[in-house]
C-alpha cells in the first residue's frame, strides 16, 4: 500500500515512523513533513490545506491510503475530495469533523447522545451574552464558536475577563468568523485528560489515553499552547474509567453521528475533565492530539496501519490493538518567545548525541534545514519522547537527552508528567 501522511508536526513525524514499519507498506509519502519526517518518508512540497494538489498528487501517485494530521483539512473537506476521487482518506468527512469545527455542534450532539458536558448557551449577539455573563457570575468558560488555532477558549475567573473576552470575539472579530457566535459554559474543575478511540462510522476501539501540559510555563502557568509535553498512561486512566468513557461517551457518540446521518471515521479525541462527579467532556477534536500521539503511537505494538485501513474499511468489529506494558514521557522543546512570538530559525545541534541516549526517540515539529544546518522553523521545534519501565525512568531519559541538545535559543518545561508523582 502506498501511503499519504498529511501534515509536518511531531505528530505526524510520529505516524510516520510508526507507518513506517508496517510491513502493509510499499511507499510513505509526507505533504509537506519537515526535515525529521525525510529519514522514513518522501516529503511532498504540497501544504496541508492545498487539496486540490494533495487530491491531485494522491491520484497520480497511486495512493492507497491518506492519514490526515491535523483537523484544518478535515474541517475543510479533505476526506470528502479523497473519497470522490476513490482514495481511502482515514478521517472524518466535513460534515463529521464539525464534532471539532463547531462548538455548538458538538454541545448538541452531546446533549443529544447523553454525554456528561458542561451546562452551555450559544449566543449570536454580544449584547446578549454579556447579559448572560452578569447573570451568571464567574469563573465562566467563553468559547469561539469556529476554528481558532486554540485561541478560541477563555477560562474567565472574573466577569471582566468574560466580557473583554466576548467584546474580542464578537465585537472586535480578533478570530474573524470563527469568533462570530460564542458558547458560553460552566466552568469544570478537576483534572484533564485526553482520550482516544478509532472509530469506522459504528465501532470504536480504545487507543488509549494521555495527559497533556498545555500552559507554556511550569506550574501550568502562563498562556495555553498547543502542548507542552505529555505522558502516558496517565495513572487517573484505569482501565475501569477507560471503559466508562468508551460505554458513555465514545459509543453514544458514534450512534448519534450515525442516527444523524454523519457516521464518524478516523481518530476522536475526548477532551475530558475528571471532576469530582465523574468525566465530563470539554471538546472533541477529530485527530490525535499532539504531543500525546507521540506517546500513544510510541506504546503502540500492533501494526498502525492495518488499524487505519480497518477503520476506512469500516472493519474494526473484530479488530484488536495490542500495547507495550511501557510509559512514554513526552518532553516539547519551544522556540523562545514561544507561544507569543517564537525566534524563528536559530540553530539546534546535538541531535544524534541525544537520540542515543537509550530509549530515546527525538521527533521533529518546527524545523528546518538552512545552508545545512538544522534551525527552528516555528513555535514547537522538537518532541523528545523517551520511553521506560516506569513514568520515572521515561521522564529521567527524555530530560538526560534534552540536556544533551545544543539549542540556546530553546526552552521546555521542567515538569512534564507532574501530576504522576503529585
Ligand atoms: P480548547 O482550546 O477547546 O482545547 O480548550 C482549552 C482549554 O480550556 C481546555 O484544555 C481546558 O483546560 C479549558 N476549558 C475548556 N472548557 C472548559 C470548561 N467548561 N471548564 C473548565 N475549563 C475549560
Ligand atoms: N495537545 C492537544 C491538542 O492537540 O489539541
Amino acid at each position: 500500500m502506498r501511503v499519504l501522511v498529511v501534515g509536518s508536526g511531531g505528530r505526524e513525524h510520529a505516524l510516520c515512523w510508526a507507518i513506517s514499519g508496517s510491513p502493509m507498506l510499499t511507499k510513505l509519502y509526507c505533504a509537506p513533513g519537515n526535515p525529521g519526517i525525510s529519514s522514513v518518508a518522501q516529503r511532498v512540497p504540497i501544504g496541508a490545506m492545498d487539496i486540490p494538489a494533495l487530491v491531485a498528487f494522491a491520484r497520480a501517485n497511486q495512493i492507497g491510503l491518506v492519514v490526515p494530521g491535523p483537523e484544518g483539512p478535515l474541517v475543510a473537506g479533505l476526506t470528502d475530495a479523497m473519497e470522490a476521487a476513490g482514495i481511502a482518506c482515514c478521517g472524518p468527512n466535513a460534515a463529521a469533523a464539525a464534532l471539532e469545527g463547531s462548538k455548538t455542534f458538538t454541545k448538541e450532539v452531546a446533549d443529544a447522545a447523553g454525554v456528561p458536558t458542561a451546562k452551555w448557551e450559544r449566543f449570536d449577539s454580544a449584547v446578549a451574552a454579556r447579559a448572560f455573563v452578569q447573570m451568571r457570575g464567574a469563573p465562566i468558560v467563553i468559547k469561539a464558536d469556529g476554528l481558532a488555532a486554540g485561541k478560541g477558549v477563555v477560562v474567565a475567573a472574573t466577569e471582566d475577563e468574560a466580557i473583554a473576552a466576548i467584546d474580542a470575539f464578537m465585537e472586535r472579530a480578533t478570530l474573524g468568523a470563527a469568533g462570530a457566535s460564542v458558547v458560553i459554559e460552566e466552568c469544570l474543575v478537576g483534572e484533564e485528560l485526553s482520550f482516544f478511540a478509532l472509530c469506522d462510522g459504528t465501532t470504536a476501539i480504545s487507543l488509549g489515553s494521555a495527559q497533556d501540559h498545555k500552559r507554556v510555563g511550569e506550574g501550568d502557568t502562563g498562556p495555553n499552547t498547543g502542548g507542552m509535553g505529555a505522558y502516558s498512561p496517565p495513572p487517573a486512566a484505569t482501565p475501569e474509567l477507560e471503559a466508562d468513557i468508551m460505554a458513555r461517551f465514545i459509543q453514544p457518540t458514534l450512534d448519534e453521528m450515525a442516527r444523524r446521518g454523519k457516521p464518524f471515521r478516523g481518530i476522536l479525541f475526548a477532551g475530558l475533565m475528571l471532576t469530582e462527579d465523574g468525566p465530563k467532556l470539554i471538546e472533541y477534536n477529530v485527530r490525535f492530539g499532539d504531543p500525546e500521539c507521540q506517546c500513544l503511537l510510541l506504546r503502540l505494538r500492533s501494526d498502525l496501519l492495518a488499524a487505519l485501513v480497518a477503520a476506512c474499511d469500516g472493519e474494526l468489529k473484530n479488530f484488536d490493538l495490542r500495547w507495550y506494558d511501557r510509559a512514554v514521557v513526552a518532553v516539547v522543546m519551544a522556540a523562545d518567545g514561544y507561544p507569543v512570538k517564537p525566534k524563528m530559525y536559530t540553530p539546534i545541534g546535538l541531535l544524534d548525541r541525544a537520540a542515543a541516549v537509550p530509549g530515546v526517540r527525538i521527533l521533529h515539529a518546527g524545523t528546518d534545514i538552512r545552508d545545512g544546518e538544522l534551525v527552528s522553523n516555528g513555535g514547537r521545534v522538537l518532541t523528545v519522547c523517551a520511553t521506560g519501565a516506569t513514568i520515572t525512568e521515561a521522564r529521567d531519559s527524555a530530560y538526560a537527552a534534552v540536556d544533551l541538545i545544543h539549542w540556546p535559543d530553546g526552552f521546555c518545561r521542567r515538569d512534564i508528567a507532574w501530576r504522576a508523582f503529585a
